[in-house]
């Protein structure tokens, strides 16, 4: 037993992802054959490593700003046998120029600014003509009762899922497939988020850490949790643009 709550160790993708839309996504992404991928924001890069391990000839290049996410990802690029092939860089998301044939930006907008539009602008030049975009974002609908003291001013100033298209449409991609994650992957991300604290919480005695559950599953369960939701939108860029 660790003397402080694990680190993400009960999720397998940090973001409302199963492992059947993780493989429809990197199967897709894989068939269009990219040379080079580009992740930011990557994590422990999960998603990026199965697109490389279904495209021998694929190179990649993952970049986030946590080193612990990013040393996850070295052991698992090991593991998967494709770390020859993949790079990981303590980054910011931002300072990315090199364009490549996929690139993926999954709950990680943040990087770019405040806005997705802002996001989608700073990206588009990073997909070579002919390349993909998978953008994973926040979105805000609302489907029931919704806590209003309990949610963020910032999630609530999220696009809707067709909005959210829109801005990507006028930002020059073409919306090659639009997926939503579901009620089960976003209970599913939120339970394995509180799980570190929630099983440390099984063996320790800790007021701060039990106070920091409480406001996250509050604010979940009371609060955005009928509300917040999560797109999965592969964007082209065509060819000739
Ligand atoms: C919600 S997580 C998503 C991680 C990953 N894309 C995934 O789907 O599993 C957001 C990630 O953005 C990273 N991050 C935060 N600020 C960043 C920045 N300025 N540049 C690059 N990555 C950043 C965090 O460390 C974190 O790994």
């Amino acid at each position: 037993m660790t003397d402080a709550p694990g680190f993400y160790e009960h999720l397998t993708f940090n973001a409302p992802l199963s492992d059947a839309r993780a493989e429809a996504l990197a199967g897709r992404l894989a068939a269009a054959g990219p040379a080079t991928i580009v992740d930011v924001g990557c994590g422990w890069a999960e998603l990026l490593l199965r697109v490389v391990g279904r495209v021998p000839y694929a190179t990649a290049v993952g970049v986030d700003t946590e080193e612990r996410h990013l040393e996850r990802a070295r052991v698992r690029a090991r593991e998967l046998g494709v770390s020859g092939r993949v790079r990981f860089e303590n980054q910011p998301g931002d300072d990315v120029t090199a364009a490549a044939d996929v690139v993926i930006c999954i709950g990680s907008s943040h990087a770019f600014g405040d806005t997705a539009a802002q996001a989608l602008a700073a990206l588009r030049p990073l997909v070579r003509p002919g390349g993909r975009l998978v953008l994973g974002e926040g979105t805000w609908e609302v489907r029931g009762p919704v806590g209003p003291d309990r949610v963020w001013d910032d999630v609530v100033a999220l696009p809707s899922v067709a909005g959210l298209v829109d801005l990507a449409v006028e930002a020059g991609y073409r919306p090659l497939w639009v997926e939503t994650a579901n009620e089960d992957e976003l209970f599913a991300f939120e339970s394995g988020y509180l799980a570190d604290l929630e099983q440390w919480l099984m063996h320790h005695d800790d007021a701060q850490v039990r106070a920091r559950a409480d406001e996250h599953r509050s604010r979940w369960l009371h609060g955005y949790r009928n509300a917040f939701g999560f797109a999965y939108l592969t964007l082209g860029v065509p060819a000739l643009s």
